[in-house]
This record gives structure tokens, C-alpha cells and sequence, in this order.
């Protein structure tokens, strides 16, 4: 039978991706780091079944029609080209955290979508090839194929393009507590985000310090020092949205429950507690703590006005078959 599902997790990058060198093979302007969450996943399974006329695709329980939909089966075309298929296929896939929730799925869902179509098609790829396959389809993606913290290599080409694990998901009791503060659908997606970058001044300035602060955040892995990886982690986020605001035009996933969380947590910081936060494209906050303090900093973060849950994860493997 010609039909494979697979798991794969939302990342969390730490040293961020934004900015695009190619656009179309999806290329980086950074190497970017991650670690893998253990709370927010996308489970996809992949039929090739030749009664099909055409693909049908379904996200939580919603058949896709148009762009949608092509972002999803020119995906899965690249696959039945490597695997020399023709045959149609059926795509369901699930989140288990709610749309519309402001945290992204393209991460998890491509990367799970690349492991069941290529399975699916009897295709024996290596974790690289995995990885640049789900990079393709969407960038972040990448960094959900390998296990626990990984490192997306920005490469100059897609061959060289991929992300490799640098430490399993035990190596180190991390916890990134989601604090979901909207659920707005973004007007500007993450995508489009990405070709804005070269009208902000900032922009230049960000590319230059990033190599250096991505070999300073991997000596701090490294010595397991989290002071100094929370810095560079909270410093790195402060500075892609500087590029961000500042681009034409400017995009502001911040709202005032952001900003309410962001001074928080530096007020516990100054009050001896250590945490640290991280932000996307969107307006919830990754809190990011050490895992015994996990549980207290989950109960204050629920004490704040206008946070509506807190997803508690921890350190996570990549994809997986089911
Ligand atoms: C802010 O991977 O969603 O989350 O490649 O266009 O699909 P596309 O973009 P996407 O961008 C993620 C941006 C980010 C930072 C990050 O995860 O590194």
C-alpha cells in the first residue's frame, strides 16, 4: 500500500531566519538555530491511490482549494518526481494546536508532509535530502526533520542548504512556554515578511553581527550556560523585529499583551528569577526557562491580563513515521 503518516514538531529558532537570499529555492540569508517542541505537532498522512483525478488535500478536518492547496501539491510533485510517480494523492493533515492560534504550521506541517510523501512513494532519503526537500516547501521546515537542537546551514546553493542536529533532545532540560496572546490571522504572511527585509536600515547591520552571535550561542549550548544563551536568544529577537518595524512597510506582530509579557519576564529577571523571551511572526511570547522552573513560571504567566493559555514544551525529536 502506498501510504505512509508521519509526525513532525514545531521549532522554536533561537538564532532567527529572515531574509531570503533565493527566494525560490527558499536559500537563507543566516544560519539559523532551533530546538524541536514537544507540544505542537502536525500528524500528515500521504495516499497515492490511482482512482484519484487529482489530488485532494485536507487541513484539520477542511478540504484546500486554490493557492492553499498548490503551495501543498507542488510539494508533493517534487517528491513524485524523485520517485518517478504519476499517481494522485490524498493528503490529511492535523494540528494539534488550533488554527488561528498565532502559531505557525508551515514548519511542522511541511516537514511532516515531506517524510510521509517520500515514504509513501517507497523512497529511501537520508535526513539531508529530507531536509532540503522540506526547506523547499517551507524554510523553517528544515529545522523540523532532525532531532532536539539543530542548526540550518544557510548553504550557497540547495544542495548545501540543510539543518543537522547538534545535540539530541535530552542533551539539556530546556522548556519553552508558549504564552498564546492572539489569535488574529496575520494581514502580511511570513513569506511575503521575508521580501521586505532589504528596505530596513537595519537590515545590513543584522546580517553582519549574526555569524558571530550564532558562534557565541553555540558556545553557550555547548557549556550549558543558559545566562549567556538567553541573552543572545532575547537580544536576537529584539533585533529581527527592529528589521521588521522598520521595513516599508512596517510589520508589527506585537500587541499589548506582547509588550505586557516582555516586561514581566524582564521584571522577574531583575528579581532573581531567570527567563528569557523570543518572538516570531506573530504576537505570542516563547518563554524560555530552565526545566525546573517551568511550572512556576507556567502559573505567573497565566496570572497576566490578556495571556489565554500557556503550551508548556519541552526539548523535542524531529520527524518521524507513525
Ligand atoms: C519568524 O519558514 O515561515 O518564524 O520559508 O517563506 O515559508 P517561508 O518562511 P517561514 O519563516 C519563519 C520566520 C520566523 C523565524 C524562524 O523560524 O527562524
Amino acid at each position: 500500500m502506498m501510504k505512509a503518516t508521519a509526525q513532525a514538531p514545531v521549532n522554536i529558532a533561537l538564532i532567527k531566519y529572515w531574509g531570503k537570499k533565493d527566494e525560490k529555492l527558499r536559500l537563507p540569508a543566516n544560519d539559523s538555530l532551533s530546538f524541536n517542541v514537544s507540544a505542537a505537532f502536525s500528524v500528515t498522512s500521504v495516499e497515492y491511490d490511482a482512482s484519484l483525478i487529482e489530488d485532494v488535500v485536507m487541513i484539520d478536518g477542511q478540504v484546500l482549494q486554490g493557492d492553499s492547496k498548490l503551495r501543498l501539491t507542488k510539494h508533493v510533485d517534487r517528491i513524485r518526481e524523485i520517485a518517478q510517480l504519476k499517481t494522485r494523492a490524498r493528503v490529511e493533515s492535523h494540528n494539534n494546536f488550533p488554527k488561528g492560534s498565532g502559531i505557525a504550521s508551515s514548519a511542522s506541517g511541511f516537514a511532516a508532509l515531506t517524510l510521509a510523501a517520500a515514504v509513501a512513494a517507497d523512497l529511501k532519503l537520508t535526513e539531508k535530502d529530507l531536509s532540503i526537500l522540506a526547506r523547499i516547501g517551507s524554510g523553517s521546515a528544515c529545522r523540523s526533520i532532525p532531532d532536539g537542537w539543530v542548526r540550518w546551514h544557510q548553504g550557497n546553493s540547495s544542495e548545501t542548504s540543510y539543518a543537522e542536529s547538534l545535540y539530541p533532545a535530552d542533551y539539556w532540560q530546556i522548556c519553552d512556554l508558549v504564552a498564546v496572546v492572539g489569535s488574529a490571522e496575520k494581514k502580511i504572511s511570513s513569506s511575503e515578511g521575508h521580501g521586505l527585509v532589504e528596505s530596513s536600515p537595519f537590515y545590513q547591520p543584522r546580517l553582519k553581527d549574526l555569524p558571530a552571535k550564532t558562534q557565541q550561542i553555540i558556545t553557550a549550548i555547548d557549556t550549558k550556560d543558559f545566562t549567556l544563551m538567553g541573552q543572545i536568544l532575547e537580544a536576537e529577537a529584539i533585533n529581527m523585529h527592529a528589521v521588521m518595524m522598520t521595513s516599508v512597510p512596517p510589520l508589527l506582530y506585537w500587541n499589548p499583551t506582547t509588550l505586557r509579557v516582555m516586561h514581566e519576564i524582564i521584571s522577574w529577571r531583575e528579581a532573581g528569577l531567570e527567563v528569557y523571551f523570543t518572538i516570531d511572526a506573530g504576537p505570542n511570547v516563547h518563554v524560555i526557562c530552565q526545566g525546573n522552573d517551568a511550572a512556576k513560571i507556567e502559573k505567573k504567566l497565566l496570572e497576566i491580563t490578556g495571556v489565554e493559555k500557556v503550551i508548556v514544551n519541552q526539548v523535542a525529536n524531529g520527524a518521524h513515521i507513525l
